[in-house]
């Protein structure tokens, strides 16, 4: 196979500062073992998140300085209302500072006591939002998805039987929404079928419940859709992406994954009651509405990226560029999320430190050596994010324990990555020497923000 290079060039740089490994025990210490914690200056490879953390482009540069910053009706308010339309159809577009502010607006208007939210895996904040406004997140993740080393191409896609079933048991009334994440970030970047959402969206259909999506990550699963789904073959990205959104009633999306944007986001929908609470509560949260939480430069630089991320050349070079991390583990046989997902790769802690139980936080413990080994940093997805404390105050783990290694858009090459392969690979080989962690610091709603931990 020939080499797939980075479809683009570099033409401005930012310095990497090198530290040593005794450097790093002191560092990770006075963090509190928490990779949150940790001083950007102090990290190497920074894979922590692929939110925000995108090289935008020369064009999106020069769509900064277009930026019209009115207050009112401003011109870039109407380049980036009619890119999000073009792709979306939805009626009314809501811009937002970012993701979580669309679900914010849109859960604590839809939510409440007695309400539950249905979806394949609800990422953090979006379940933190929900329960913040009293309601109830449910995930249906299909089976294959809970599999980590299952090789089955749309390990994101909701199951089905549940959606329907669920639907029975907690009534009609009480579900106020559907919401399906593409890709299924908690769940290892997995795409999910055109068939999925399709049939997802004829269910509620069927309920009259509205069928939402969380976009961040559209173009990576459409992507996916081209390469993995019968009859897709064909078709251009935004065609599958204009697919995607016609079975949907509304979207929240955070424009800091697929729009190459460092901040912003929106929600769209085609209810206009329901648009109309969510601008007025916009007005009073974020800010008017053609501008909400934003600059007129941000709209400008998310209008253009939605347009870049589409583009095939980007796309296959994405997509191989995190497979090309997993082929690379598998010469060795790192345990992680097979296949790997759309945007980053996820390191199955469970299996990779067998003798660490749930309750003392194996992906935790196995980001603590990644940036010790070579101050790589990534985030734990597992007991640490998601997991709670029954009645006694015992641990409810989670179902998976994952180390996520999300690559930032257009910003490393494959000499960064071949460097954070070898990293994972040296932890691997000395993986049973590696112990565990107790919290000593926590609190009650997305503590891994900001706990702290000690080594055992
Ligand atoms: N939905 C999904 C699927 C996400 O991955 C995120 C953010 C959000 C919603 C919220 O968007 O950050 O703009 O408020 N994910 C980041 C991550 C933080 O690291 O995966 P936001």
């Amino acid at each position: 196979m020939q080499t797939i290079i980075e479809p683009f060039k570099i033409k401005s740089v930012e310095p990497i500062h090198f530290t040593t490994k005794d450097q790093r025990v002191n560092i990770l210490r006075d963090a509190f073992y928490n990779p949150f914690l940790i001083k950007a200056k102090d990290v190497i490879i920074d894979l922590l998140t692929d939110s925000g953390t995108s090289a935008m482009s020369s064009e999106q540069w020069a769509g900064i300085m277009r930026g019209d910053e009115s207050y009112a009706g401003s011109n870039s308010f109407f380049r980036f209302e009619e890119t999000v339309s073009s792709i979306t159809h939805m009626k009314y577009i809501i811009p937002t500072h970012q993701g979580r502010a669309s679900e914010k607006i849109l859960f604590s208007i839809t939510g409440g006591k007695g309400k539950y939210f249905i979806s394949n895996t609800l990422f953090d904040t979006t379940r933190a939002n929900i329960e913040f406004a009293g309601a109830e997140g449910i995930d249906l993740l299909c089976e294959e998805g809970k599999q980590p080393s299952l090789i089955s191409p749309f390990k994101g896609n909701i199951d089905l039987i549940a959606l329907e079933k669920t639907i029975q048991e907690k009534g009609v009334e009480n579900i106020p929404l559907v919401i399906i994440t593409v890709t299924n970030n908690s769940g290892g970047g997995q795409p999910v079928s055109m068939a999925n959402i399709k049939a997802a969206s004829l269910i509620c259909k069927k309920y009259s419940i509205p069928f939402f999506i969380d976009a961040c990550r559209f173009a990576e699963n459409c992507y996916f859709i081209k390469q993995r789904e019968k009859g897709f073959e064909n078709k251009t990205i935004f065609e599958i992406a204009q697919e995607l959104f016609s079975y949907a009633d509304g979207c929240t999306m955070s424009a800091k994954k697929d729009a190459f944007a460092n901040i912003g986001g929106f929600l769209a929908m085609n209810d206009e009651a329901l648009a109309m609470k969510c601008r007025n509560l916009l007005i009073i949260t974020e800010g008017f509405p053609t501008y909400g939480g934003l600059a007129g430069r941000d709209l400008e630089a998310i209008a253009i990226g939605l347009k870049e991320v589409m583009e095939e050349d980007y796309l296959k070079y994405r997509i191989r560029s995190i497979e090309y991390i997993g082929d690379k583990l598998d010469t060795v046989g790192v345990p992680y999320i097979k296949p790997t997902g759309g945007h980053a790769v996820y390191l199955d802690a469970k299996a990779f430190l067998p003798h660490i139980p749930a309750n003392e936080y194996p992906g935790q413990a196995l980001c603590g050596e990644l940036f010790l080994e070579g101050g790589v940093r990534g985030v734990e997805i597992g007991t640490v994010m998601f997991g709670k404390y029954d009645a006694d105050g015992k641990t409810i783990s989670a179902p998976m324990e994952l180390v996520r290694l999300a690559i930032p858009r257009r910003v490393y090459t494959q000499s960064h990555i071949d460097y954070v392969a070898e990293v994972i690979i040296k932890v691997f080989k000395r993986r049973e020497t590696i112990k565990g962690y107790k919290i000593v610091y926590e609190t009650p709603l997305l503590r891994h923000f900001t706990a702290r931990f000690e080594q055992l």
